[in-house]
């Protein structure tokens, strides 16, 4: 990191001099951890659209020109060659594995895809109409009152082994979720499919009849998860950070991530896109709609679109849209009316002067639902989706805070606009 300076003046008049470090990559960061102390102020910044929370190695986004890399790849190549798997290893080890470590790494993923059968039974203590999230949190955060033989978090041996068993027993927990949401018994995962092969056959086999898993489908969640895998400091991924910042077990601080990611305004949108597609209902009513979206005084906004950090195109968004035709056209889906309002939607959104004052354009979320949805997944699976594959991000980044040296736990400060101090009154004076 290279050393400069930012100069600031006082409310005295005098000039404060602020360190600056450059990354590898990116805008540069004035170093403010002096500031309080030295000054007695605080800096001030609600929903950190310009603060940089911490340091880190794994993923990098330009905004400005739609870039997206994990540990310096760019996430086209990575679509376009390798697979969800390997880019796990990729992005909690830092490397791309050679073919032995991807087959040890494979395999030792594979092992631990099985759950506790007492965490099964946790699945009939919900209602059969649970929000599948809401399940998916509650039985992730479980996950710390039966693995607590391996939360030793200074110990990378545990952490190893926490990494490999939350990523090889999401798709189980999801699909558990799923089965009790549609009152089907649970489907146990095999040990000769591949990790999206293995989630369709735990998610729509049926103990009845042979289930033959389509490659297509297969694939297709293969990519969905790749390009869903982490997103430097999102919503989610900082809560992680802040919760496991505590020393909490860090199942307890990746289901923190998921409740995160459930908001309509982060990976929740990818369900709402598709409720708000059918409201929307055909490309006659998109008119309104989007004028509803560009009314401050209306709440609707349109989900899918827009972004903190892109400003331009989301990568993955392109990438999703292409893999949307191909599946559809390969499963045969004729009927794609959602798929084509939604085309129609964009066209027309990327038009108006609103949005593209805005800077709005589709983000990950706009396009990712139509394909579950021809997957077969029900609305409220979506976000599910989402969290099996932002689970290896989450990961990654909680590893990178535990294993950093200088990591503190996370305790930001406040501007206080209450009260004055005042003296209790009885009740009888009040
Ligand atoms: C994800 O951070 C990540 O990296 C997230 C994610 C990841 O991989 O982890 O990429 C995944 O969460 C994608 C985003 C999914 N969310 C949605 O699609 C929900 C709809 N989008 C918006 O809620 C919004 O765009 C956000 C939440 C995504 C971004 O919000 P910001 O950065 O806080 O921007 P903002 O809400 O301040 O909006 C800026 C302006 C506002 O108008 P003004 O107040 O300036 O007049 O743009 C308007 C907003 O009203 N605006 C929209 C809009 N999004 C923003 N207007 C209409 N429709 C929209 N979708």
């Amino acid at each position: 990191m290279t050393e400069k300076n930012y100069t600031l003046q006082n409310a005295s008049g005098q000039s404060v001099e602020l360190p600056v470090k450059s990354g590898s990559a990116g805008p540069d960061v004035v170093d403010i951890r002096s500031v309080y102390g030295d000054q007695g102020i605080f800096t001030f910044d609600p929903g950190f659209a310009s603060t940089a929370s911490c340091e880190s190695k794994i993923t990098y986004i330009d905004g400005a020109k739609g870039v997206l890399m994990y540990r310096g790849y760019p996430v086209e190549q990575l679509a376009d060659k390798s697979s969800f798997v390997e880019v796990c290893y990729l992005l909690l080890y830092g490397e791309l594995p050679s073919g032995d470590q991807l087959a040890e790494f494979e395999h030792s993923i594979i092992m631990h895809t099985m759950i506790n059968e007492t965490i099964l039974r946790l699945f009939n203590g919900f209602h059969y109409d649970a929000h599948p999230m809401a399940m998916v949190a509650g039985v992730v955060a479980s996950m710390s009152a039966f693995y607590h033989d391996t939360t030793d978090i200074q110990n990378e041996r545990h952490r190893d082994i926490f990494a490999h068993r939350i990523i090889a027993k999401l798709p189980t927990i999801a699909a558990a979720a799923y089965k009790h949401s549609v009152g089907q018994p649970f489907m146990y995962p095999r040990n000769d499919l591949g990790y999206a092969a293995n989630l369709l056959h735990m998610l729509f086999a049926v103990p009845a009849e042979d289930y033959e898993v389509n490659e297509v489908a297969a694939e297709a969640i293969d990519l969905l998860f790749l390009l869903h895998a982490d997103h430097e400091q999102n919503c989610s991924t900082s809560t992680v950070r802040l919760a496991g910042s505590s020393g909490a077990n860090p199942y307890s601080a990746v289901a923190a991530g998921i409740s995160a990611l459930w908001g309509p305004a982060h990976g929740g949108a990818n369900e709402a896109v598709l409720r708000m597609l059918t409201q929307i209902g055909s490309v006659d009513q998109i008119d309104k709609y989007v004028d509803k979206a560009k009314d401050r005084d209306d709440p609707f906004r349109l989900m899918g679109f827009g972004h903190r950090v892109y400003k331009n195109f989301d990568p993955r968004a392109t990438i999703i849209r292409g893999a949307c035709h191909k599946v559809l056209d390969q499963l045969g889906r004729v009927d794609t009316p959602l798929f084509d309002l939604a085309l129609r939607l964009e066209e027309i959104a990327l038009k108006d002067e609103y949005f593209i004052e805005k800077k709005l354009y589709p983000n990950v979320d706009f396009y990712s639902g139509i394909i579950y949805r021809a997957l077969g997944l029900p609305t409220s699976m979506f976000t599910v989706m989402f969290a099996i594959a932002r689970t290896v991000g989450w990961v990654a980044h909680w590893t990178e805070m535990i294993t950093d040296p200088e990591h503190r736990i996370g305790r930001p400060r406040q501007l206080y606009t209450g009260p004055d101090k005042r003296d209790y009154t009885d009740i009888s004076k009040r």
